[in-house]
């Protein structure tokens, strides 16, 4: 480089900073003036240096926050890094010759919400942007329970609860049953700040006289603009209702279909081998009247005959 160059380098460098215009050095920052992020999540605040010659070398890049105080969430210089935890290059293993520069938060906070000032010095020129994070968080889907919670009497007063945490602000919960009434009115909602800015709703809805005909109830979850963000459904545990529907659930579940046809075989066999050994028991028995009466030998044919019988009874009942 020549020093007429380099001077004009130098001028044009200065001048742009002076004018807060990075565009017409040798390098451009480009970032979207605003990135959104989630509660929890990870974020990303995208920034890629555009090079107007080619062949750059980045020299530093410098992520913080406007307007805070604190140390820098992130610095390259001249082969050194000091990051902050939480903060790091979006680009898992980046160098000096990578453009993208983009910033990620591992683990966004509502805290992270803001403006940051993205500063890169490379061999040709500087260049500087401030886009914007903004963070939210959504109400997760919500869990339900009830006072009495089981076993629950025809035109009891039934008290429904649904909660839901993590939200960003404010929100609403409505209540409806099982033919869309809207029963938002009679519910009764508390919402409280949590740690890290963020709220947890609790409302409580009591069904006056509830009935069996009526049990099934939907909450719904809105954030502070109205958008639906968790949605769950209650069924009131009525004790009749409840009984009926185990005793369905075993019939259907426990006791499958070929089990009948199998039960009455197993019967069978058992009633035959019972008749069997009564018979047997019984022959025996004859055989040793018999062989106390040697006189009456005409018999002893037949007992030898039943005990033939006996014996064929015993090999079909081993195969
Ligand atoms: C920055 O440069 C661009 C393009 O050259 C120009 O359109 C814009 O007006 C400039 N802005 C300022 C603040 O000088
Ligand atoms: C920059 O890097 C991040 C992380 O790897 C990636 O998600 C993003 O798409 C990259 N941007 C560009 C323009 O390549
Ligand atoms: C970025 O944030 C700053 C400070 O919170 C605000 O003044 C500015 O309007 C925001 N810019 C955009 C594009 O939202
Ligand atoms: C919902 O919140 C109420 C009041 O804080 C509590 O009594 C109830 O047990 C909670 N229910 C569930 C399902 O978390
Ligand atoms: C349900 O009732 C609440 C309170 O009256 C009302 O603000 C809401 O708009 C109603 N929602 C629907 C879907 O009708
Ligand atoms: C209750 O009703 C809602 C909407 O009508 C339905 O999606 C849900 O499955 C029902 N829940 C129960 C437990 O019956």
């Amino acid at each position: 480089m020549t020093s007429a160059t380099s001077l004009l380098f130098f001028a044009i460098h200065f001048a742009c900073i002076r004018a807060g215009n990075s565009s017409e050095t040798f390098v451009k920052l480009e970032c979207k003036t605003e990135y959104h992020g989630v509660y929890g999540q990870q974020s990303i605040v995208e920034c890629i240096v555009k090079p107007v010659v080619e062949d750059v070398t980045i020299i530093t890049v410098t992520w913080k926050r406007v307007g805070a105080a604190a140390a820098n969430l992130l610095e390259y210089h001249k082969d050194k890094m000091d990051p902050t935890p939480g903060f790091e290059f979006a680009e898992p293993s980046w160098n000096k010759k990578n453009m993208n520069v983009s910033l990620l938060l591992t683990n966004t906070k509502m805290a992270d919400n803001g403006e940051y000032e993205c500063e890169v010095e490379t061999d040709v020129g500087t260049a500087k942007a401030t886009p914007n994070l903004s963070v939210t968080a959504k109400y997760k889907t919500p869990t339900m329970s009830s006072i009495p919670d089981t076993n629950i009497q025809e035109n009891t007063d039934v008290t429904i609860f649904c909660n839901s945490t993590g939200g960003h602000q404010k929100g609403l919960i409505w209540w409806f049953d099982q033919s869309g009434n809207n029963w938002t009115r009679s519910a009764e909602l508390v919402a409280k700040e949590t740690d890290d800015g963020l709220f947890s709703l609790a409302s409580k809805f009591t069904v006056l006289k509830a009935t069996s005909s009526y049990t099934n109830y939907t909450c719904k979850v809105l954030n502070v603009n109205g958008a639906l963000e968790g949605k769950a459904s209650f069924e009131i545990q009525f004790v009749s209702r409840d009984l009926g529907r185990k005793a369905d659930d075993l019939d259907s579940v426990s006791t499958p279909k070929w089990l009948a046809p199998v039960v009455v075989i197993g019967s069978l066999i058992v009633g035959l081998l019972t008749a069997l050994l009564i018979f047997r028991r019984r022959s025996a028995q004859r055989a040793r009247r018999q062989s106390t009466l040697p006189l009456m030998s005409g018999h002893q044919t037949d007992t030898r005959h039943d005990e033939d019988v006996e014996a064929k009874g015993l090999n079909s009942d081993s195969s």
